[in-house]
């Protein structure tokens, strides 16, 4: 199962488009979900689904999970650290060699995407999870997926800020972060469409920021003529803006994957 790739809707069976999990307990937070998302059907009565909120393997209850983390030892995701700054990581995980991990952060995805269907084959696919640092580890707060290859320019197959998280910039953090990773293949890059209406409104408000940042910062040669209004609107809102990339902490070597013959 991957988080990407578009299909035709119109075949869906009406059952599977129904939100069928209430809740579920990640950690220190409870989600709502949105969206249906394929679990196993007989947790989806469940009052609340428990994952382990490091490796996300669902349990059938609180004991099974609690018997769980006695065991597992990830306070992490799997992969590599690619940037660490802060109490920020990102993580690569490889779809083919972490694939129980990436199946199930699909499954956990598909709760809050609906515009996408899953496939269940997460090879052609790398994860780039963003985790918060403390002192129990590193927590999840928002992923995006990528195809290895894409013969369209995708860097961005889907992405997703966990509620918890949402509207507080992780969303334009993991954007930002995705055209870093393009700058260094020496690619340009856009994300798979159709966006979702949230994805559309993060898209935006990335670009239009984006552009006035690099517009105003050119000095000399150029003469802008840009409204007060906009020019204030930016600048509170690049304030407001703290959570940053910064280029010098991304410890990344992109790979060939054509040249890999099989991933
Ligand atoms: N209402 C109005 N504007 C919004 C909202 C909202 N609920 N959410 C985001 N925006 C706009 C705002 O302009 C916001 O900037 P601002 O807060 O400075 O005004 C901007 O988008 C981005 O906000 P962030 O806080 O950086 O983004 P967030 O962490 O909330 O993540 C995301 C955005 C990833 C789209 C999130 O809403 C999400 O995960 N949604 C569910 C999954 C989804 O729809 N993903 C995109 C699918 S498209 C694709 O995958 C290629
Ligand atoms: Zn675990």
């Amino acid at each position: 199962m991957t988080g990407s790739l578009v299909s035709d809707r119109s075949h869906d069976d009406i059952v599977t488009r129904m939100k069928n999990i209430e809740c579920i307990e990640l950690g220190r937070h409870r989600l709502k979900p949105w969206y249906f998302s394929p679990y196993p059907q007989e947790l989806t009565a469940l009052p609340v689904l428990y994952l382990c909120e490091f490796c996300l393997k669902y349990g059938h209850s609180l004991r099974c999970l609690q018997r769980h983390l006695t065991k597992c030892d990830l306070r992490h995701p799997p992969g590599n650290e690619i940037y660490r700054k802060g109490t920020i990581s990102f993580f690569e995980i490889d779809g083919r060699k972490n694939k129980s991990y990436s199946q199930n952060l699909c499954l956990l995805a598909k709760c809050f995407l609906d515009h996408k269907t899953l496939y269940y084959d997460t090879d052609p696919f790398l994860f780039y999870v963003m985790t918060e640092y403390d002192c129990k580890g590193f927590h999840i707060v928002g992923y995006f997926s990528k195809e290895k290859e894409s013969t369209e320019d995708y860097n961005v197959a889907c992405i997703l800020t966990l509620p918890p998280y949402q509207r507080r910039g992780y969303g334009k953090l993991l954007i930002e972060f995705s055209y870093e990773l393009s700058k260094v293949e020496g690619k340009t890059g856009t994300p798979e469409k159709p966006l979702s209406d949230l994805g559309l409104l993060s898209y935006r408000s990335y670009w239009s920021q984006t552009i006035l940042e690099i517009l105003m910062g050119l000095k000399g040669q150029y003469i802008l003529t840009l409204s007060e209004d906009i020019v204030e609107g930016h600048e509170r809102a690049m304030l407001k803006r703290v959570l940053r990339i910064d280029a010098k902490c991304l410890h990344f070597t992109p790979k060939d994957w054509s040249k890999r013959g099989k991933w």
